[in-house]
C-alpha cells in the first residue's frame, strides 16, 4: 500500500488493520499489510491493544532498523499531549520518547510551565511521536512512513482526549495540519485538529532540537506555551469514545 492509499483509508477511517505480530526482526517488514488482514481496527483499539500492536509492527521499513519502538508516555489521563517527530538514538534505545538532549530542554521548558511527564507536582502531559520507530541516522521521515504510523497517533489523541495539542517542529505540524508552511507562519496562532469527531485546540511550536542550535528563539517557544496557557484554559474535553 502506498503513502496515498493509505492515506485514503485512514481518512475513510477503514484502517488500518495491522495486526499484532512478533516482534520484528531485521531485514524484514511488512510494507504489505492491508486492512483486510485479520484483527480489530486501529481506530477502535483501547490502549493496551494499541501498544502491543505499535510493539509488533512491521508495517513500514522503520522496523528494519529500531532497537525498540517508542510508543509514548505520560499519564492517560493527561490533559495536555505534546507530538514529536520520531525517535532519536537515545529513544531507540529507551523506548521512551524525548530522553536525549533535545528531551532535557523540553523537560525543562514544560517543568517551567507547571507540566511534567510524570507526576511529581506539575500537570501531567503526554508525550509521543508522528512515528513510532527510529529513522536511520536521524532523518526525517518519509511520507510513507509517516502515513503508515499515523494511525496510531490518531487512536492515542482519540483515546486520550487531550484538552489541548502542542506540535514541535515540521514534520509533525506537516503530519497533523497537512501544511508544509514554516514553523514561523504557523506558530502564535490557534489551529483545531479534527479527531474521532471532535476539534482539539492545537499549538505549533519549534522543535526542542530546533532551539538547541538556535537558543534566541526560546522566548518565541515560551510565548506558545503561555498561548496554549490561555486556550486551555477555555477548552473542555470531549467525550468519551
Ligand atoms: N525528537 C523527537 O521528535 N522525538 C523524540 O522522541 C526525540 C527527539
Ligand atoms: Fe509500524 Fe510506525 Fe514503526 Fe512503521 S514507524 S514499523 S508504521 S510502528
Amino acid at each position: 500500500m502506498n503513502a496515498a492509499h493509505a492515506r485514503l483509508w485512514n481518512l475513510l477511517g477503514l484502517g488500518p488493520l495491522w495486526t499484532e505480530r512478533a516482534a520484528a526482526t531485521a531485514g524484514r517488514f511488512d510494507a504489505q499489510a492491508t486492512p483486510e488482514a485479520a484483527g480489530a481496527p486501529v481506530g477502535r483499539m483501547n490502549w493496551d491493544e494499541l501498544e502491543r500492536n505499535v510493539t509488533g509492527c512491521t508495517a513500514c521499513g522503520l522496523c528494519k532498523g529500531r532497537t525498540r519502538t517508542v510508543f509514548g508516555v505520560g499519564s492517560r489521563d493527561s490533559e495536555w499531549m505534546v507530538i514529536g517527530e520520531g525517535p532519536g538514538a537515545e529513544e531507540d534505545l529507551r523506548g521512551e520518547p524525548f530522553v536525549g538532549q533535545a528531551g532535557r530542554l523540553l523537560d525543562s521548558i514544560l517543568a517551567a510551565a507547571g507540566l511534567g511527564r510524570s507526576a511529581s507536582g506539575h500537570a501531567g502531559v503526554y508525550i509521543a511521536n508522528v512515528v513510532k520507530c527510529r529513522p536511520p541516522g536521524n532523518r526525517n521521515p518519509e511520507p510513507d512512513e509517516v502515513a503508515h504510523c499515523e494511525p496510531y497517533l490518531r487512536r492515542q489523541i482519540e483515546l486520550l482526549r487531550p484538552r489541548i495539542i502542542l506540535l514541535l517542529g515540521r514534520v509533525a505540524a506537516q503530519a497533523m495540519i497537512g501544511t508544509d508552511a514554516s514553523i514561523a507562519s504557523l506558530r502564535g496562532r490557534v489551529h483545531r485538529l479534527e479527531i474521532g469527531g471532535s476539534s482539539v485546540p492545537t499549538i505549533v511550536t519549534y522543535h526542542p532540537a530546533y532551539l538547541l542550535r538556535n537558543l534566541a528563539d526560546k522566548a518565541k517557544v515560551w510565548a506558545d506555551l503561555c498561548l496554549a496557557h490561555e486556550v486551555f484554559k477555555r477548552s473542555e474535553r470531549s467525550p468519551t469514545r
